[in-house]
């Protein structure tokens, strides 16, 4: 199978288990990049059941309008049953690396406020050590320098992810060369230098469901 293919059964996955769970009417988290794409195509089919989508950017948003499914503003949402999402990397303890696609920041928001993250990924994602991945960070422009300089003395090569903007209007310093070995400290540690908006460390808030496509099918994990 290809790895696009293996996404598709993971879409498929993660629409079956969000009508089964997501109580009718229920309002539905949506994440960013080509897993989450390929869940969104599937969602249409279920469209009826939803009472409401939040995206997690722009382009998530723009899809879910595509197939005519209602985008809410979180600020006008209570609570959020599912959050489904890609990864770039998910460790045993469903820790992961997010943020590929640049749209880290909204995602953690909009994770924050699900009772339950699905994550959804082919099983390249799966490791056993987080790092491999260059680790996204969003930082306010003007501390792009000093925390490039300060995330070095934690052992990374930050490089600017040239020519991009976030949706927020920042930019992405992608960290080089980690052995994530405690995600969740330094998940913390990074959010502490000045400037930083968010890093891609989805430790604190992980994942509780794992939907991960595998040559010999849709496996599903449970923390
Ligand atoms: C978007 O900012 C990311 O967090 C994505 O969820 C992640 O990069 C996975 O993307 P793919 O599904 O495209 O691999």
């Amino acid at each position: 199978m290809t790895q696009d293919e293996l996404k598709q059964a993971v879409a498929r996955a993660a629409r079956d288990y969000v009508a089964a769970h997501l109580p009718a009417g229920g309002i539905l988290g949506v994440g960013t990049g080509s897993t989450a794409n390929f869940f969104i195509d599937e969602l249409a089919a279920i469209k009826d059941r939803i009472g409401g989508a939040v995206a997690s950017s722009e382009a998530t948003q723009k899809r879910l309008e595509g197939h005519g499914i209602r985008v809410l503003d979180l600020n006008d949402v209570d609570a959020m049953a599912i959050y489904v999402d890609g990864a770039d990397e998910i460790d045993a303890s469903f820790a992961m690396v997010k943020g590929g696609g640049g749209a880290l920041t909204r995602e953690k928001i909009v994770a924050a406020v699900a009772q339950t993250f699905v994550c959804i990924c082919d099983g390249s994602k799966r490791v056993a050590t987080m790092g491999k991945f260059p680790l996204p960070v969003e930082v306010i422009p003007m501390a792009r320098a000093y925390v490039a300089r300060e995330l070095t003395k934690l052992g990374g090569a930050p490089k600017l992810r040239a020519g991009f903007t976030t949706d927020n209007g920042n930019v992405i310093l992608d960290v080089h060369g980690l052995s994530i070995t405690d995600p969740a400290g330094l998940e913390t540690q990074i959010d502490q230098i000045v400037g930083v908006v968010t890093n891609g460390l989805f430790a604190h808030r992980g994942a509780d469901v794992l939907l991960l496509g595998t040559a010999g099918g849709v496996q599903t994990h449970s923390r």
